[in-house]
């Protein structure tokens, strides 16, 4: 590497993020928003963390809900993250004016988006602020997925969020190299290097 940064006003340098739509409902009011901070946090029990700047009308429905819900989308599909990433539920009844379809959770009162490959439903459990944005901790009490769309459960055709409005996908670009390839490779350096 040929570059170095002390700091950084914003940095991407992590990216590729899949892309999940955070979708919320209170009383008459559901809203959606893009987020690419996000990950898995535990198994057992199921916990998933989504950071959210507190500028967001979606915190203030979570705050009230308790509940979120997270819709992984398809490549194809990217445009709606572009829709509910770059506007606010503050201006505008999005699901209207972008005709989002959605059921209602199985579990709780959140949207499934119709349009998903795959949804969890998150009931919060925990919230932390760090730095400019909050953390929330939801534990998952439904997973819907499309099984015509995970093969084997793995996708790879999830939209992925490289920075800077760009999207990207990794289509076809599919290896394995686990347990059983890495002890195949220990055993043929046995016989050269010292390990
Ligand atoms: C691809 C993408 C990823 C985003 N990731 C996040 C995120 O992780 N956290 C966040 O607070 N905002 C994120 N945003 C910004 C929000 O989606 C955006 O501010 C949205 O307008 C908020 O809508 P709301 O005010 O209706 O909640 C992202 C936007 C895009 C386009």
């Amino acid at each position: 590497m040929d570059k170095f940064l002390e700091s950084a006003e914003k940095y991407y340098f992590h990216y590729p993020f899949p892309v999940t739509i955070v979708g919320t409902l209170y009383e008459d009011k559901s809203n959606f928003m893009a987020a690419a901070w996000h990950t898995q946090l535990s198994f057992d029990p199921p916990l998933y963390a989504v950071s959210i700047s507190p500028k967001r009308y979606s915190k203030e429905l979570i705050d009230k809900s308790g509940a979120f819900s997270l819709n992984f989308l398809k490549f194809d599909d990217y445009k709606l993250a572009g829709f509910v990433g770059r506007t606010s539920g503050r201006d505008h009844r999005k699901e209207e004016i972008f005709d989002i379809q959605y059921d209602i959770g199985t579990k709780l009162n959140v949207p499934v988006l119709k349009i998903a490959v795959g949804c969890y439903e998150c009931k919060v459990v925990d919230k932390r602020p760090f730095g400019d944005h909050i953390l929330y901790v939801g534990e998952i009490v439904g997973i819907h997925y499309d099984s015509n769309y995970y093969k084997d459960g793995i996708s790879t055709d999830m939209l992925l969020y490289i920075g800077n409005d760009m999207y990207t996908h990794a289509e076809g670009a599919l290896v394995k190299f686990g347990k059983q390839e890495v002890q195949e490779v220990l055993k043929e350096l046995k016989g050269k290097k010292e390990i």
